[in-house]
């Protein structure tokens, strides 16, 4: 194993764990190491086989992203916020649209446990085209609805957002530099796009200011998932860039 692939808490890939029951996630999970990645379970597998499978990551040692965009009234995102962080998770996300009162409740919350899990917010939905925003009832476009979103984010007290890499440069621009910036859509060169149509690289969305890539297909789907990985991990170590992670 290279340098590019031995330090365990600078890891800047998430795999997205998209996978319909803990057996078949275990199969790609069992190839892979927590110092090579984080893992990210989302409503699908959560809702099949809740907590217990969380604690089986998180005994394994993985760092585990717990994608389940919490909407809801502040103290009970708050109390959920709370659930997720005693199972063990090191980020967790809710939706920005809840507002300001939601989110610094959640993030109060959380500030009492000692390991405090990262708290990243949900701004526009990549798959929602700007009529549809609109018909929502946001004025403007996706962009500066996601920089109002983002801002509101920082100001409550959110650890960062997810957003597209396309929005990472702007977003990264007015907002603090030590805010977390977590990108799907990512591909490396090798992969194919599948269904994702507005994508970077691992390189080209760190240098564009992500801190987090969260890739699936491209190492899940792979006849190799562990060498994939390892090549991801090359390609980001070779860029030398100095990234915040916390
Ligand atoms: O397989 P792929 O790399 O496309 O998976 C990306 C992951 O990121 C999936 O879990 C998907 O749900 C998630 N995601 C995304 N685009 C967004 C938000 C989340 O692809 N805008």
């Amino acid at each position: 194993m290279n340098d590019a692939n031995k330090n365990s808490d600078d890891a800047s890939v998430i795999v997205a764990l998209d996978y319909p029951d803990a057996k078949s996630a275990m199969t790609l999970v069992d190839k892979l190491e927590p110092s090579l990645c984080k893992l990210k379970v989302g409503k699908e597998l959560f809702t099949a086989e809740g907590p217990a499978f969380i604690r089986d990551l998180v005994k394994k040692d993985f760092k585990v992203f717990l994608d389940l965009k919490f909407h809801d009234i502040p103290n009970t995102v708050a109390s959920a916020c709370a659930v997720a962080a005693d199972l063990g998770v090191w980020m967790m996300n809710v939706h920005a649209s809840g507002g300001r009162k939601m989110m610094e409740t959640a993030s109060n919350r959380l500030a009492s446990f000692s390991h405090r899990p990262l708290l990243i917010g949900v701004t526009i939905l990549t798959s929602l085209s700007e009529q549809e925003i609109n018909e929502i009832g946001y004025s403007g476009t996706p962009e500066e609805n996601v920089i109002r979103l983002a801002s509101l984010a920082e100001s409550s007290g959110l650890d960062g957002i997810v957003c597209s890499p396309l929005e990472a440069s702007p977003v990264r621009r007015e907002l603090s530099d030590n805010f977390l910036l977590v990108t799907p859509g990512v591909r490396p060169s090798f992969a194919s796009t599948d269904d994702q149509k507005r994508i970077m690289t691992p390189s080209d969305a760190l240098k564009a200011g992500a801190n987090y890539l969260v890739i699936g297909r491209p190492i899940t789907a792979a006849e190799d998932p562990l060498k994939n990985l390892m090549l991801i991990n090359e390609e980001i170590t070779a860029l030398n860039l100095s990234l915040i992670h916390i």
